[in-house]
């Protein structure tokens, strides 16, 4: 049975993602009446800057008063777009006070302040919805929350940030700036506000808190997740991933130890063979794989930032909030229930590439070999290259524990041989 009497959203932001959410919500009317079962309006747009001229809106729906919308009582979703804890997250805990259920595309918030929230969901007996928070368009959220709820999730790797591989695959494939391919993705609304979240790794940490969380049945906070940005990637890391066959991303890995006793989470630019699937992985796309224990490798693909991709993830989770709202239930609450530890980054077992600049000299490679065996850090390759009396020696490991490799490197820091430790980058997926 059809209701006539319309679903009332009240839409805070109508930024780049807020204003394609409204511009579909709009243009296929029909089609989510259909498919909810009940007319879905607009009763209001919250924003900071009322005069701006919004294509599509009515302006009578503009309002900067975000408190008094979600205050109303006729409003049955709230839309969170806005991004940033304060207002939003005062503004989502009103929602559920007065009433809503929310939609949030924020993983700055989800992440610091998840389990509050979903408390104040549950305990008003509201839906708290955010597919879009993580990888854009790409279901991945509701795959995890529930046609994975009865499989047990081992890893979680990919590529969650639209932007950083947006600069990083220019800065590969055309030789571009940091800075030119930055204002690019700025350009085409794939940044945050701020994009030092991006580039410095905040914005793919939040996620994959928000993944390690949902994945592993878990509390995973932001500070437990290990965090290193791309903005220390030079051209130079580019052409050494080439001669080793691999490309560079950032990835965030989530992954449960092999006893199952505890779970890592994780955020670094990393080599990766170009053999592998992230590696092509372009623009601002983003790839995730799940592994789990019997559904085995999963790949999720698609866009991952942007206004439309992003607006087709948050229209998912309103069709969905909607029917349930409908039939007077709710959908999948926080679980947590398996509260395993965090552990730490130096527990963390994979592969290094170090570049050092050593001293072109006799002995020289047998010290920096010593250092590496005093360690137990097993040498896979070296590679030697001589320039001004001096060397560049890159020496890729095979696997060893981060706090092994931090020995190392200090202890190769204070040898007079070696001048200087160029870059150290992980190397993954092989
Ligand atoms: P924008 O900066 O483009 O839009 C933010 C909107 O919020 C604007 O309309 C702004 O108003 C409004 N706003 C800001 N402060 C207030 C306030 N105090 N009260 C009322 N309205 C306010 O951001 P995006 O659309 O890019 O991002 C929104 C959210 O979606 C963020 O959480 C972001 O992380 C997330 N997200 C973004 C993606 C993307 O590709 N852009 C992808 C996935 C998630 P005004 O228009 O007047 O400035
Ligand atoms: N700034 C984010 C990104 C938006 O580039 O991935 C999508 O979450």
């Amino acid at each position: 049975m059809m209701r006539t009497r319309p679903l009332k959203v009240a839409l805070l932001g109508c930024g780049v993602v807020g204003s394609e959410v409204a511009r579909i919500m709009t243009t296929h009317a029909d089609d989510l009446t259909a498919r909810i079962g009940a007319p879905v309006e607009i009763a209001g747009v919250a924003v900071r800057r009322p005069s701006k001229v919004r294509e599509g809106i009515d302006p009578a729906l503009i309002t900067t008063d975000a408190t008094a919308l979600v205050k109303r009582g006729d409003i049955d979703v709230v839309i969170e777009v806005i991004g940033g804890i304060e207002p939003a997250r005062a503004l989502i805990t009103t929602a559920f006070e007065h009433g809503a259920s929310v939609v949030s595309a924020n993983k700055a918030l989800l992440a610091q302040d998840g389990a509050a929230l979903h408390a104040a969901a549950e305990e008003h007996g509201r839906d708290l919805y955010y597919e879009a928070a993580v990888a854009g368009a790409i279901p991945l959220i509701r795959p995890l929350r529930e046609s994975l709820a009865g499989d047990k999730v081992n890893r979680v790797l990919g590529i969650v940030n639209g932007t950083t591989n947006f600069i990083l695959d220019k800065m590969d494939s055309t030789g571009a700036g940091y800075q030119e391919a930055l204002d690019e993705a700025t350009a085409l609304g794939y940044a945050e506000a701020d994009p030092t979240a991006d580039v410095e790794g905040f914005d793919a940490a939040a996620k994959a808190a928000i993944l390690a969380g949902i994945a592993f049945h878990t509390r995973v906070r932001l500070d437990d997740v290990y965090r290193e940005g791309m903005t220390e990637v030079t051209a130079a890391d580019f052409a050494s991933a080439k001669e080793m066959g691999c490309t560079i991303k950032l990835l965030a890995i989530c992954e449960r130890a092999a006893d199952g006793a505890s779970v890592t989470a994780r955020v670094h630019p990393a080599m990766i063979p170009l053999s592998h699937p992230l590696a092509s992985v372009r623009g601002a796309y983003n790839a995730v794989f799940v592994e789990s224990e019997a559904a085995g490798r999963l790949m999720f693909y698609g866009p991952g930032a942007g206004g439309s991709p992003t607006a087709s993830a948050v229209l998912g989770d309103l069709v969905a909030v909607c029917r349930n709202r409908l039939s007077g239930a709710t959908g999948p609450g926080d679980s947590a229930y398996a509260a395993l530890p965090v552990s730490p980054m130096g527990d963390v077992v994979t592969r290094y590439h170090i570049s050092l600049d050593v001293a072109d000299k006799p002995g020289v490679l047998a010290q920096v070999a010593t250092v590496f065996a005093e360690h137990g850090v097993s040498i896979d390759t070296v590679r030697q290259q001589g320039k001004d009396g001096e060397a560049s020696l890159v020496v890729v490991t095979h696997r060893a524990s981060d706090a092994a490799l931090t020995g190392t490197v200090e202890a190769l820091r204070s040898l007079d041989t070696v001048r200087g430790v160029a870059s150290i980058m992980r190397v993954e997926g092989e």
